[in-house]
């Protein structure tokens, strides 16, 4: 089927209705499934989904308040759930080797400490996580707090995810999965190609999620900019004008803009400087608005002394007719085996470099923390590094240093190339926090 632009709607994933509502906690239900979405218009395609649909609900939550998420893996093989950037136990975290089984259910609990941000969940199921998000194992969790709301950013119907993510699929409509990313020439917007998005003459919060599992976006909007508003663990220090956004897979960029300069009948492009056009915003209405975007949002912790060094080195071995092997520092993923144990409440800083042979990008990800980054290749760092981090691209070659403060659990957590492909053939690592 012939994918013709700006002829479907993009649709915004429902809010999932919790079972028990209560103000210090909320109970859901949700279920894991195979299940086909009309992802080409007017054919099904086999995917895989939480409660049924190819880009899961969003999840909302509020600062103080814990969620409880019992999960029903109702498919034929095992699965798990990660919350992405959420600050949580290690027995809730969604650990690659802590799975559920198939026909089994298991209960999450996220104690949202953290501020308000824009989290995502997907599954991460060792060997199987690169196959299932790719299938629709994913959808936002969106954290809001008090003080974010007395900024008065626009919300409710004007606070939108979009999940942004490329696809492949083969003449009769499946999901080709482990191609070459290359491969992956269909950009969807919360599952569609090519949607249009009806929006109001005034100010809207986009939420974008690089769900893809190996892809970085450059974003543009034709003839206008993007309002910087939020990073992977919520809002900026201040809001910041951008002409262009890089996206890679699993980092988020909360944007503002602002349709009411258009005149009804505007249309206005999200485009990517490789996909192309990818998503129409159509101004149809008048609304009124009196949301605003402050210059300064929200400070950013300070940054405590770091009393440890540390260094983290992404890359490929290749082998003779062989599948390569994606280590860290030398090493494929092991369960038995830990690479830096940390105190609990430790301030590090790590320099995370890539020194790939094969000049393959990668994409480092922390689970528990979120970081800051304080200098990309010995100078300051990009655009997209600022505010609080859980993921960021690295090019061969390239150099980051980043710091961290290990609050709050002990245990178990990884740390991983977020390009799925490379996680499943062995990129990633352990850490433990001890008391
Ligand atoms: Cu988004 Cu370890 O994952
Ligand atoms: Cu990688």
């Amino acid at each position: 089927p012939e994918i013709v632009p700006w002829t479907r709607p993009m649709p915004v994933p429902p809010v999932l209705k919790p079972l028990v509502s209560t103000p210090k906690q909320e109970i859901y239900q949700l279920s894991i499934e195979r299940t086909t979405a009309e992802i080409l218009p007017g054919l099904q395609s086999p995917v895989m989904g939480f409660g049924g649909q190819f880009i899961g609900p969003t999840i909302k939550a509020k600062t103080g308040r814990k969620t409880l998420i019992m999960f029903q893996n109702r498919m034929d093989e095992a699965a798990n759930v990660h919350l992405h950037g959420g600050h949580v136990p290690p027995e809730h975290d969604g650990h690659p080797k802590d799975l559920i089984e198939p026909n089994r259910t298991r209960l999450y609990l996220y104690p949202n400490t953290q501020q308000g941000a824009t989290l995502w969940y997907h599954d991460h199921s060792h060997g199987t996580e690169a196959a299932h998000v790719y299938l629709g194992l994913h959808g936002a969790y969106v954290i809001e707090d008090d003080s974010e709301r007395g900024l008065n950013l626009p919300t409710g119907a004007y606070d939108i995810p979009i999940m942004l993510r490329d696809i492949q699929f083969d003449a009769s409509g499946n999901i080709v999965v482990f191609d070459d990313p290359a491969n992956r020439t269909i950009v969807l917007a919360n599952g569609i190609p090519q949607p249009y998005f009806e929006v109001a003459a005034r100010k809207y919060r986009f939420r974008l999620i690089n769900t893809a599992n190996q892809r970085v976006f450059k974003l543009k909007l034709t003839g206008d900019k993007f309002t910087r508003i939020g990073s992977d663990g919520g809002l900026l220090a201040t809001s910041l004008e951008a002409d262009e956004l890089t996206l890679s897979s699993a980092e988020r960029a909360d944007v503002v803009v602002d349709f009411s300069k258009y005149p009804i009948g505007s249309k206005i492009t999200l485009t990517d400087a490789v996909g192309g056009e990818i998503l129409r915003f159509d101004v149809v209405r008048r609304a009124t608005d009196n949301s605003r975007v402050p210059a300064a949002l929200r400070p950013l912790p300070a940054l405590p002394l770091s009393t440890v060094d540390r260094e983290v080195d992404l890359f490929y071995v290749f082998k003779p007719n062989e599948r390569p092997d994606g280590v860290i520092n030398g090493k494929v993923f092991d369960m038995d085996r830990v690479d830096f144990t940390i105190k609990r409440g430790a301030t590090e800083t790590w320099l995370i470099k890539s020194s790939d042979p094969t000049g393959v990008k990668h994409n480092f990800h922390l689970h528990l923390v979120q970081f800051r980054v304080l200098e990309r290749n010995g100078g300051p760092p990009h655009p997209g590094d600022a505010g609080l981090k859980d993921t960021i691209p690295i090019t061969a070659g390239e150099t980051v240093k980043v710091q961290a403060t290990f609050t709050g659990y002990t245990g178990r957590y990884v740390y991983h190339c977020h390009f799925l492909e490379h996680s499943w053939i062995g990129m990633m690592a352990q850490l433990e926090i001890v008391p």
